[in-house]
């Protein structure tokens, strides 16, 4: 054990919790520590840091709990593509960059010029033979993360 975490388990023993057991924490160990070190890290939707948080279960995002659905967030098209996966891609076309592309029968497509990607970002003709840049997904539960 680290002399960090004995110092922590020190205040613990004094029977500080939450955040006021952070703050003497944070005071005993120098500010630049805290960052990373935060007890009880809560997110509440929406963008944090890299991640866009999608609740599933808000009407805004509920769509997406339907194979075929997709929505659009920051830029990003987000889609249902099966029972147990998403597919997330940027809605800025590789063609001439055009912000169109759209999910659609099972693949994305810019009705710009009619470029079409498979669900990994692939170009599936010549238009979109530039592939278009994907992000990863993860369910957690009800919320969908995107990473950025
Ligand atoms: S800009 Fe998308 S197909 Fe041309």
């Amino acid at each position: 054990m680290n002399e960090k975490m004995n110092r922590m388990e020190f205040l613990k023993s004094l029977g500080l919790k939450g955040a006021s057991l952070l703050a003497v924490y944070c005071a005993a160990s120098g500010l630049s520590s805290c960052v990373n070190e935060s007890m009880d890290p809560t997110t509440t939707g929406g963008t944090t840091g890299n991640q866009l948080s999608l609740d599933l279960t808000s009407s805004t995002y509920s769509k997406l709990n339907t194979v075929g659905n997709y929505v659009i967030v920051s830029g990003i098209v987000i889609a249902r593509i099966s029972t147990t996966a998403f597919a997330a891609v940027t809605q800025v076309c590789s063609h001439e960059g055009q912000r169109k592309v759209v999910y659609n029968a099972g693949e994305f497509y810019c009705p710009a010029h009619g470029a079409r990607f498979d669900t990994a970002g692939k170009g599936l003709n010549s238009t979109g033979s530039r592939g278009l840049k994907t992000y990863v997904t993860s369910l957690q539960g009800t919320t969908l993360l995107v990473t950025l």
